[in-house]
């Protein structure tokens, strides 16, 4: 007989209680020390360990939580959206879209655009470069994912600046105030539909060497993607694609301020880029975790989740899980041996669809910004987003350097 989750004698974690990140982090370990669940005050329960985040993350009955926002927030869902889109739909619709878009999110797509991505970083660091200073977040996190999926879609260079505002509304939907916000998110979803609609047709008629294409081309078993699957995929996009990467990129810079050895050796040997994403992403990661809710009663490891009960999985706890990563606390970009990799892109169906994209944006940025900042340090003191916030990191990283030659 499984044992009820609520009748469960488990350890209770307070985020509301919690001042800093430093302090809710020992407050996760203790937990995972004693269970691999943890009852919340948000409502539900925290999954703690490695081996259970991924096993939950798998199970088809578990529904992204981000689906429920809407109605949690009392807002009508169609006001939002269309259709559900890759990141909401779930079961068949969902499974038809990944199949679909999967092909054209491969490491091979994403090398198309490296060189690009060399010429975006030192655009941004030409500016400062010469003065030793720079505030991280505003000179390069914030601009720098921008150019790469205008140029990643196939949109000219003269209408990044509508992409830029078209992000900046459509990511208010992670604000306290959104309902306030709701006429702003609608109007720039709308206009960006209307505009990757145009763009659509005119890649069907001519078609280009860019994500578009592949996708009016991607088929299979004579299934294709229609118009609204193209706006919304790329809605999705801008939307999941966008600050994820500014906040993990100033995440593993601050990182890196912290290990000035490791910064070094990134510049003198370039080549760790790949490892050291990877260790970066693991120890501070831009996603602290994901949120499912339970489509029927669930029985998992002896103890039954009713229908409806909500779940986090804690990537924070799963990448510290020294089971799977030997002295979780050390960072080390020269890192071997993890029994598997982070969980910072999740895992299971909703498994990031941009991470190879992701994860050649900061391999080319990394070595580039250590060989040209080097003795970085914060300059004052970092200003880091609460921790509540969906996707977390810096608000202001104030750096200084020697100016290299
Ligand atoms: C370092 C940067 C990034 C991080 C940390 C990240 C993380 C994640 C995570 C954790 C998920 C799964 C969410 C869940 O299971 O609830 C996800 C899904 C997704 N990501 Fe990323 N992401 C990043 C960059 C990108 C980029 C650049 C793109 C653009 C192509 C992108 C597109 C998506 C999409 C479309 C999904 C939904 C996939 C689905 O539901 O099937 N992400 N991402």
């Amino acid at each position: 007989m499984a044992t009820p989750v609520d009748q469960l004698d488990i350890p209770y974690i307070d985020f509301m209680a919690v001042a800093s990140r430093e302090e809710r982090e020992r407050q996760f370990a203790a937990a995972r020390e004693q269970s691999w669940i943890a009852r919340t005050d948000m409502g539900g329960y925290s999954i703690l360990h490695y081996g259970d985040c991924v096993a939950l993350l798998r199970d088809r009955r578990w529904h992204q939580a981000f689906a429920r926002m809407s109605e949690m927030l009392g807002i009508d869902p169609d006001a939002t959206q269309r259709r559900p889109s890759i990141l909401t739909a779930e079961g068949d619709e969902h499974a038809r879209l990944r199949r679909l878009v999967a092909p054209a999110f491969t490491p091979k797509a994403a090398d198309r655009l490296r060189p690009y991505m060399r010429e975006v970083i030192n655009r941004l660091v030409d500016p400062f470069a010469d003065s030793g200073r720079c505030e991280f977040v505003a000179d390069v996190c914030e601009p720098y994912p921008i150019p790469i999926i205008c140029t990643l879609l196939g949109a000219p260079e003269e209408d990044w600046k509508l992409f830029s505002r078209w992000a900046t509304d459509l990511l208010s939907i992670f604000d306290g105030d959104v309902l306030e916000k709701l006429p702003a998110i609608q109007a720039a979803q709308e206009e960006m539909s209307a505009y990757v609609h145009e763009l659509v047709e005119r890649r069907r008629s001519k078609p280009a060497d860019d994500l578009l294409t592949d996708l009016i081309a991607a088929e299979e078993g004579g299934d294709r993607l229609d118009s609204e699957d193209l706006e919304s995929l790329a809605v999705a996009v801008l939307v999941a694609g966008t600050d994820t990467t500014r906040n993990q990129l100033a995440c593993t810079v601050a990182l890196f301020t912290r290990h000035p050895e490791q910064w070094k050796l990134l510049a003198d040997r370039p080549e760790l880029a790949v490892r050291a994403t990877e260790e970066s992403m693991r120890v501070l990661g831009a996603i602290r975790g994901t949120s499912r809710f339970a489509t029927e009663d669930i029985e998992y490891k002896g103890v039954l989740f009713p229908r409806d009960t909500f779940i986090s999985t804690s990537f924070v706890a799963a990448n510290n899980d020294e089971t799977v990563f030997p002295e979780p606390e050390t960072f080390d970009i020269t890192r071997e041996g993890a029994a598997s990799p982070h969980l910072t892109f999740g895992s299971g169906i909703h498994y990031c669809l941009g991470a190879w994209l992701a994860r050649a944006e900061l391999q080319e940025a990394l070595p580039i910004l250590a060989q040209r900042m080097p003795d970085l340090e914060v300059d004052g003191e970092i200003g880091w987003k609460p921790e509540s916030t969906g996707i977390w990191g810096p608000a202001h990283l104030p750096l200084r350097f020697t100016p290299a030659r």
